[in-house]
This record gives C-alpha cells, sequence and structure tokens, in this order.
C-alpha cells in the first residue's frame, strides 16, 4: 500500500460543502484534492497563486469540481472572513472547515522581535479563531458541521528551530477543546489533528538532510515517508459522518514518532 493507494468514500462528503485555509500547496493542496475525489464542493484561499491554480486545474482534469479559490494572505482577517463569505454566497453554507494555514519558518531565540511574533501569531494562531467565527452561523443553519484544526507533533517532540511555531501549534489544541462544548450543542464538531513529518516538497527541498534521514529511521515505528494524502484521509474520516461522535479529540497521524 502507497500513500497514493485509492482512498475511502465516505457517502456522506457527497456535495458538501468544505472551506480549506491555505489549501493550495503541500498538506492543504491533499486535502483540497482528497474532498474534490469525495464529490464534495470545496473552497480554499491561499498566497500561493501558481501554485493555486495549477491546483484547481489539476483537480479538473482529474474529472472532479474544480475548487473555488481566491489569493489571500491570512494575516488581513477581513480578506479571509470576505472569502469565507464570498465562497459560500456560490457554494452555500459551509458544512466543513480545515484550518490547516500555517507556516514553520526557522528562527532563533536572539532574533525574536515583537514584530516577528505578531507576524508568525498572525499566520500561524489568529486566523482558525475567526475563521471558525465566520463558518459556525452556517454550520448551525445546516444543523451540524466539523472544524478540524491542524495541530504538529513538532513541539512535543521538542521540535527546535521554530519557537514562535511552537508556540502557535501548541494553542490549537487549547483552540480545539476550548470550543467544543459550546459548538458541541449545536452539533458541530471540532477536533485537531496533528501531523509528524510529512514529505511535502517544502519540507523535502528544506529541512530533509541526512540527519533528518536519520531521525525518521530512528523516531519512527513504521519505515515509510508520511506524505500528505496521510494526513488528508485522517481530515476526510473527521469531516464525514462516520466521525459523528468524535469531538474535542486530538488525532495524531505520524507513523509513531510520539
Ligand atoms: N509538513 C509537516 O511536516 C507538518 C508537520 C506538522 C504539522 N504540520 C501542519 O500541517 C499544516 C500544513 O502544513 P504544510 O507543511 O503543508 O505547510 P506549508 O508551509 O507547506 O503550506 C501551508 C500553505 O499555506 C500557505 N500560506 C502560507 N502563508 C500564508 C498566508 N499568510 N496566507 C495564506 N496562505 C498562506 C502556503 O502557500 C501553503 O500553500 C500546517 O498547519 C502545519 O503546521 C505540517
Amino acid at each position: 500500500m502507497t500513500a497514493s493507494s485509492s482512498l475511502a468514500i465516505h457517502p456522506s462528503l457527497s456535495g458538501r460543502t468544505v472551506f480549506v485555509t491555505g489549501g493550495g500547496s503541500g498538506i492543504g493542496a491533499a486535502i483540497v484534492s482528497a474532498f474534490a475525489a469525495q464529490g464534495a464542493r470545496v473552497a480554499f484561499v491561499d498566497i500561493a497563486e501558481a501554485a493555486s491554480a495549477e491546483l484547481a486545474q489539476r483537480t479538473a482534469q482529474a474529472g472532479h469540481v474544480a475548487p473555488w479559490w481566491r489569493a489571500c494572505d491570512v494575516r488581513d482577517i477581513g480578506a479571509l472572513q470576505a472569502a469565507i463569505a464570498d465562497a459560500a454566497a456560490e457554494l452555500g453554507d459551509f458544512a466543513v472547515l480545515v484550518n490547516n494555514v500555517a507556516s514553520d519558518d526557522r528562527h532563533t531565540l536572539e532574533s525574536v522581535t515583537p514584530d516577528y511574533y505578531d507576524n508568525r501569531m498572525a499566520i500561524n494562531e489568529r486566523p482558525a479563531l475567526f475563521a471558525i467565527q465566520s463558518v459556525v452561523p452556517g454550520m448551525k443553519r445546516l444543523g451540524a458541521g466539523s472544524i478540524v484544526n491542524l495541530g504538529s507533533t513538532g513541539w512535543q517532540t521538542k521540535g527546535s528551530g521554530y519557537p514562535c511555531y511552537a508556540i502557535a501549534k501548541s494553542s490549537v489544541n487549547g483552540l480545539t477543546r476550548g470550543l467544543a462544548v459550546e459548538l458541541g450543542r449545536d452539533r458541530i464538531r471540532i477536533n485537531t489533528v496533528s501531523p509528524g513529518w510529512v514529505m511535502t516538497e517544502r519540507q523535502v527541498a528544506l529541512w530533509l538532510d541526512a540527519e533528518g534521514e536519520q531521525a525518521l529511521k530512528r523516531n519512527q515505528c513504521l519505515p515509510d515517508r508520511l506524505m500528505p494524502e496521510d494526513i488528508a484521509r485522517m481530515v476526510l474520516f473527521l469531516a464525514s459522518d462516520d466521525a459523528r461522535m468524535c469531538t474535542a479529540q486530538e488525532f495524531t497521524v505520524d507513523a509513531g514518532w510520539t
């Protein structure tokens, strides 16, 4: 079995409306593709315009409905919320939200300024709550919803070189746990999916060196490389009615590293 072996089909995802932040490349793109393959109606935002356009084209070429997308910097909350509203006006209220956007740029403790700190939070932490704020009224109208927040095992395994990213990612469980009761009353589920080290093109190009290969071998229980599709499979499950009684939890996909 490989990461791209055929996906399970979740009948409840056919026609379902899904919004993904940072869906243009990496894990987000795998999530967009996986939902499109289920017959879902997908919208996403990203700053990477060329990659986003290419993903939309690839999806249509694969015979699926091309996703709605817009170039949007999620640091601009007004622009993010406008994109969600405009996409919902076209596709309908969103039943699923995937808070995926992030940037794990490296930095040292000494180099961090208040502006840099705020900037990291503006990408890695702040957009999720405001995206949730935007989709919840629609989910209430639909009578149910599923929110999936992408966390990380990086801070849990004491990953270094990105303290601001670690702070932001450690807050994802707080977001999930802190809203689960309130949202649950309206049958809106909220969960965290925490990936291990996933071999996106960016990770391989920027960070995977001989030392990294050794770390994978030493720490993962399973010998294969984690691929974006492996994360997308868990997100599909949590978005589907198959997970109808799962909320407030963290689901880790890390080949057994933690
Ligand atoms: N790749 C991994 O090994 C790994 C490990 C643990 C957790 N995660 C988490 O999984 C999620 C996806 O990770 P990834 O590796 O695909 O991330 P990535 O950095 O490759 O991509 C995220 C996407 O967000 C977009 N983006 C970045 N800044 C943006 C901004 N300001 N506005 C709009 N879009 C912006 C990028 O263009 C990209 O398409 C993230 O939440 C990340 O923290 C990834």
